[in-house]
């Protein structure tokens, strides 16, 4: 008996990282699983790895910002394995710059991908969740989401947004069976904490120091988070942060 049997779990940004993950994690504990991304070979791999190992899953290209791909999308995942009752909005970019230096052309893209694309997954999904009776949506958030950080201010904004719309559409929502929560890691060992490490003319070893912890997480110490709220074990969870950072917003 798996922890999301009988779930539809829809994840973005499934091709790389926290998202592939998460996904290949949800398939083990019994999910059928959607998985969606702008980097189509990568995702067709992910997606053909978890049937490799005997889960569901099926591959969706799909950019999170526009919003014909979501309509396009939720109706071939419905037709194909049920409407989601999950839906993890990981789908996202790091971008850190001082402010002076950080263009607007690059502000709005960010905040394209990081905040609308999550304000659509919610819009195009929780309404077949709300017909279902139950749902459970994670929105990825970040520590940047909940403390300040030099050369975060678009990055913070964005998931600091995610933070409070993830609480909105939790009251919203509520009455319907409908959860909605957000996780806040800090440094995760994938493509983005490279980035990190280059921008801030960083060591890997300096990242890990950040964490009082000693090092930062892993993929899978976000996917055990998503695993939990996607399951009914956090049927009494909804609008709440949950924080995965060694303990450095603790400090
Ligand atoms: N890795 C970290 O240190 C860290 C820390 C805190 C929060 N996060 C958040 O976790 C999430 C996943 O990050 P990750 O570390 O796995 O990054 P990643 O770069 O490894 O993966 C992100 C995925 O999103 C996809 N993507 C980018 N733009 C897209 C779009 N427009 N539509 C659909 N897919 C798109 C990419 O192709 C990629 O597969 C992000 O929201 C990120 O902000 C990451």
């Amino acid at each position: 008996m798996g922890r999301v049997d009988g779930k539809t779990a829809l994840v973005t940004g499934a091709a790389h990282g926290i998202g592939r993950t998460a996904a290949r994690m949800l398939a083990e504990e019994g999910a059928a699983v959607a998985l969606t991304d702008v980097d189509a070979d990568a995702g067709a791999e992910a997606a053909a790895d978890i049937r490799a190992d005997g889960g569901e899953a099926t591959f969706y290209e799909h950019d999170v910002t526009a919003e014909d791909d979501w309509r396009d999308v939720v109706t071939d995942v419905h037709a194909a394995m049920g409407g989601p009752t999950v839906l993890v909005n990981n789908a996202g970019i790091y971008q850190i710059a001082p402010l002076d230096e950080m263009s607007v052309e690059d502000w709005r893209t960010l905040m394209d991908i990081n905040v609308t694309g999550v304000f659509l997954g919610m819009k195009h999904c929780t309404p077949l969740m709300e017909e279902a009776g139950t749902g459970s949506v994670i929105n990825v958030s970040s520590v940047a989401g909940l403390i300040g950080l030099a050369g975060h201010a678009c990055y913070g904004a964005s998931k600091g947004a995610v933070r409070t719309m993830t609480k909105d559409a939790a009251i919203e929502l509520a009455e319907a069976g409908v959860r909605v929560n957000s996780i806040h890691p800090a440094y995760i060992d994938t493509q983005m904490a490279d980035y990190g490490a280059d921008m801030q003319g960083a060591t890997k070893e300096e990242l890990d120091a950040m964490h009082p912890i000693g090092h930062m997480g892993e993929p899978e110490d976000v996917g055990y988070a998503i695993l939990y709220l996607a399951s009914d074990e956090s049927s009494f969870t909804t609008g709440a942060e949950l924080v995965m950072d060694g303990g450095l917003t603790a400090q």
